[in-house]
């Protein structure tokens, strides 16, 4: 079976760099109209080089991802297919005593990873639901299921809540005929951040993070993108309010 998305028009958010940047150029090696959104203009640059629609969009700002989600879907008659709400992680913290986490650093995780969730969710049910049809992918994390390795406590709290927001919503919008998913990604190398995190976790820790994975290997973004296209897939046509972890087994 071939997998196509030709004539499906996809957004992902947080698509600058990462599992976003794959999951673009997956969606569009597979013929679907991609748009995608960051708040870096410049790591966006090649993705318009390429054909890929870019907007520069602070997504902690609810209305101005609202406004993206309204310009996408009025670029021509086709409704969004696809949400992907990727853009998220640690916003540049890491982890530390909670007595010491500011109300700033707090609402800065929640914002990215959970507001952001629900504000381009809530602009993009009622399109999708006059469409008829729908997924909606949402970005969390192995730290939704257990303690986080960053330490970042919002960002644990933040991507269980994703969780939470999935399950919910796939009861609310499947008599729509809108899939509502989450995935779980393990420890990937993304960015600087995540590459600083596994350099300081020394070689000790490293090996028994490495023995906790069934595989005995880290993922990488193109394993993370499989996933999200899967779920987009009419193969996942009847996968509704689930996680799927892709961390190798843990
Ligand atoms: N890399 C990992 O190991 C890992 C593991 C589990 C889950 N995740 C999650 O996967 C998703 C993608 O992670 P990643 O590691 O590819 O990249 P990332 O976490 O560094 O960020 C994803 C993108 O979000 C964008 N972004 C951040 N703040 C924004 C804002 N205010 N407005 C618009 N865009 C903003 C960033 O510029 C970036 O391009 C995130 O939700 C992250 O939390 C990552």
């Amino acid at each position: 079976m071939m997998l196509s998305f030709a004539g499906k028009r996809v957004a992902i958010s947080g698509g600058a760099i990462g599992f976003g940047r794959e999951m673009a150029r997956q969606f569009q090696a597979l013929g679907a109209e991609v748009h995608v959104c960051d708040i870096r203009a410049e790591a966006m640059q090649d993705l318009s080089e390429a054909g890929i629609a870019t907007a520069v969009v602070d997504l902690c700002d609810r209305q101005a991802a609202a406004g993206w989600i309204d310009a996408v879907s009025r670029q021509g008659a086709r409704a969004i297919d696809v949400l992907i709400n990727n853009a998220g992680g640690v916003a540049g913290q890491q982890g530390k005593a909670i007595a010491q986490v500011s109300d700033a650093e707090w609402d800065s995780v929640i914002d990215i990873n959970l507001n952001a969730t629900f504000a381009l969710s809530r602009a993009v049910a009622p399109l999708m639901k006059q469409a008829g049809q729908g997924k909606i992918i949402n970005i969390s994390s192995g730290a939704a299921l257990k303690a986080s390795l960053t330490g970042v406590q919002a960002y644990c709290a933040a991507k269980h809540a994703v969780l939470g927001l999935t399950r919910q919503l796939a009861h609310e919008l499947g008599p729509f005929g809108i899939n509502v998913n989450a995935v779980a990604p393990g420890f990937v190398f993304t960015n600087d951040a995540t590459r600083k995190q596994w350099e300081n976790f020394g070689e000790a820790r490293q090996q028994q993070l490495l023995q906790g994975i069934a595989l005995r290997r880290l993922g990488s973004v193109e394993d993370i993108a499989h996933a999200a296209v899967f779920l987009a897939s009419d193969l996942s046509s009847f996968i509704n309010g689930q996680i799927i972890s892709v961390d190798g087994g843990s």
